[in-house]
């Protein structure tokens, strides 16, 4: 059984991310979406929320699952005895870094293939962080994440965004 590891923080999962997942549930057998867990970032949603979140949006993709991880990447997938490590490419301004990650990950464990799918053109610029920011100005990001998770974002993001702004006044 081929099972590919999606990693990734989803701090929240995007339209972008969830392309990503989609298309790689058709290429592997099995696909788990894996949600880091780095107790050094301060992230909007738990890691508990960030999976609850994503489970939301894959209830029409049998063969995907959701796991949460606080170790190494490489670890995880060593465990697993999956056979890819699969990430979306935006522009060339993600691949020094995915590159970087790539080689350090076959490094760590031989046994995988990180595999890069590129983003589809209309979710080229889109990012997590670029969500947090538009939905804690009170923007609309219907556009960017998917339907089933747009309130509860919108309602944590604008909160969040009320609590600074109290703090700061
Ligand atoms: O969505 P992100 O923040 O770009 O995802 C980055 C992630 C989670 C894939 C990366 O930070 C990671 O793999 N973290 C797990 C810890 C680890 O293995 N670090 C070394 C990677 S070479």
């Amino acid at each position: 059984m081929k099972i590919a590891v999606c990693p990734g923080s989803f701090d929240p999962i995007t339209k972008g991310h969830l392309d990503i997942i989609t298309r790689a549930a058709k290429l592997f057998d099995a696909v788990i979406v894996l949600v880091s867990v780095n107790y050094d970032k301060k992230t909007s949603f738990t890691a508990e929320e960030r999976c609850d979140l994503i489970k939301a949006c894959i209830t029409n993709l049998p063969n995907v699952q959701v796991d949460r991880f606080d170790g190494l990447l490489a670890d995880y997938v060593r465990e697993k005895q999956a056979c890819a490590i699969v990430k979306g490419l935006r522009a060339m301004s993600d691949f020094e870094y995915e590159f970087q990650m790539a080689l350090a990950n076959k490094k760590l464990y031989a046994g995988a293939e990180t595999i890069f799918l590129t983003t589809n053109a209309e979710n080229m610029y889109l990012s997590s962080s670029l969500v947090r920011q538009i939905a804690s100005f009170g923007g609309d990001i219907s556009d960017f994440v998917p339907e089933e998770i747009l309130t509860p974002i919108n309602q944590r993001l604008n909160r969040l965004y009320q609590q600074k702004k109290l703090g700061k006044e």
